[in-house]
This record gives C-alpha cells, structure tokens and sequence, in this order.
C-alpha cells in the first residue's frame, strides 16, 4: 500500500528535542500548501523531519482512510475509525520518529476529530476526551498551525484545483461552519501551543506567516 505523503530528510539527528508539530483547518484551507514552508524552515535548521497525515501515515491507517472518505457510515464509526487509524500511526510513525530524534509535521492530528467529529459530526466531547486518553495517552502536539478560512473561499479553492471531493469534500457550507466552531472551542483552551493563521491571505502571505511564527518558536527552543 503506498503511503503518498510519508516524506523524510536526512539531516543529522542534533541533541534538541523533537517536536510535534500539526497542521489543522477545513478541506481547502492550505495545510499542504504550506506544508512545504514548515518542511523548509526545519531544514534550514539543521532539523531532521518526517512529514505525515491524518488520517493515515501507515499501511493499515491508509486503508481506514480510503474507508472512511467513501463508504456512507454514522459517526460514531467514523470516530471510531478515525482513531483507530490514529493509533497505529501514534504506534507505529509518530512515538518511534520523536522516539528517534526526528521532528515530526502531521498534516492533522486529535484536533481535528474534536473539529470534524464533534463539531461537524455532532459526537458528544465527553467521547471524544475518552477516546484522546484511550488512544493517545499525554502526547500533545508542541505546537499547531490552525489555517483559518472562510468555507465559501475553502470551497473556491477546491473547485479550482479538483474533481469530484470526498466524503467530507462533498459537506455543504454549514458542515464546514461548525467544524471551523469546533476547531474554535478546542483551540480556546490551548492557546500556548496554537499559531492562528489567516488563511484568507495571499498564498506568500500566509507562508511568511508560518515561517515566521515557526522560527521564533525554534529560538525559543533552543534556548
Ligand atoms: N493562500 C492561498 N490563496 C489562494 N489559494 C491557495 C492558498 N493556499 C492554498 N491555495 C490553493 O488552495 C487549494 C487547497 O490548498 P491545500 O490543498 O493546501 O489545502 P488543504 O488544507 O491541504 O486541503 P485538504 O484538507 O482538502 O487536503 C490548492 O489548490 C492550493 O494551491
Ligand atoms: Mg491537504
């Protein structure tokens, strides 16, 4: 099964403590786009880094993907298999890179089920906090780039770009209204590790943005 996004460099693993960073926001809002600015910046530094997704990011996550994008189900089987996915991937990927010395950059992580299965979905939090414990125990992401846009311009974009969408792609407007609430009420409570991007600006914009907010963050780091 091939894992498109499972992308690595092979700097030398400095003595600094790899980070967890995530990329969050609705379908369209350019987290791949800006993906590669982050996968620079780190390789400026000097940093190793492993590039993954959600879900996905191995053989058996990739399979629950394709699941989970095309086959109609309710959405506690859909939270269930999302986390499912997640935890291979936690085993497998993310707990043995970080274990390794290598920074690891997801595009999505547990954010995105409180956004999409409880704010979109509507699965209650209490599930959803239970399920976080179960399946990921204490690992937080260190820091979280949230690429907020308006649905109508998220839309825009993806028309432009694609065919026919998936499962979440094919939501209507007011689907990706409350996943963007949902991302909102989550991100409240962990301001320390979230950088709000506007994803509204030019595509320059918002990488000088990400690189920027990126950077500083190293320095504190290293310090
Ligand atoms: N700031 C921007 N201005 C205009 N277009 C943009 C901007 N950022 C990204 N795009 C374009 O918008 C489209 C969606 O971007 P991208 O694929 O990065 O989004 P995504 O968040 O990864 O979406 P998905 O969740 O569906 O994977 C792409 O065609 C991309 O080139
Ligand atoms: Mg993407």
């Amino acid at each position: 099964m091939n894992v498109p996004l499972l992308a690595t460099n092979y700097n030398e693993i400095p003595d600094m403590q790899p980070r967890l960073i995530t990329l969050e926001g609705i379908d369209g809002a350019g987290k791949s786009t800006h993906l590669t600015t982050i996968r620079q910046v780190l390789t400026d530094a000097g940093l190793p880094w492993l590039e993954t997704r959600e879900p996905g990011g191995t053989p058996l996550a990739e399979t629950l993907r394709s699941l989970v994008l095309s086959q109609p189900m309710t959405a506690l089987s859909e939270t269930l298999l999302m986390f499912a996915a997640r935890h291979d991937h936690v085993e497998r990927v993310i707990c043995p890179a970080l274990a390794r010395g290598q920074w690891v950059l997801s595009d999505r992580f547990v954010d995105a089920s409180y956004a999409y299965q409880g704010g979109g979905r509507g699965v209650a939090e209490k599930q959803l906090v239970s399920l976080e414990a179960w399946v990921v125990g204490s690992l937080q992401p260190d820091l979280t780039f949230w690429f907020d846009l308006d649905p109508d311009e998220a839309r825009l974009r993806l028309n432009r770009g694609r065919g026919v969408g998936d499962r979440f792609e094919q939501e209507q407007r007011d689907f990706f209204e409350r996943v963007r609430g949902g991302y909102q009420r989550r991100f409240q409570e962990r301001p320390d590790r979230l950088c709000v991007i506007d994803a509204g600006q030019a595509e320059v914009e918002v990488s000088a943005q990400v690189k920027q907010a990126l950077e500083s963050r190293l320095i504190k780091w290293l310090r």
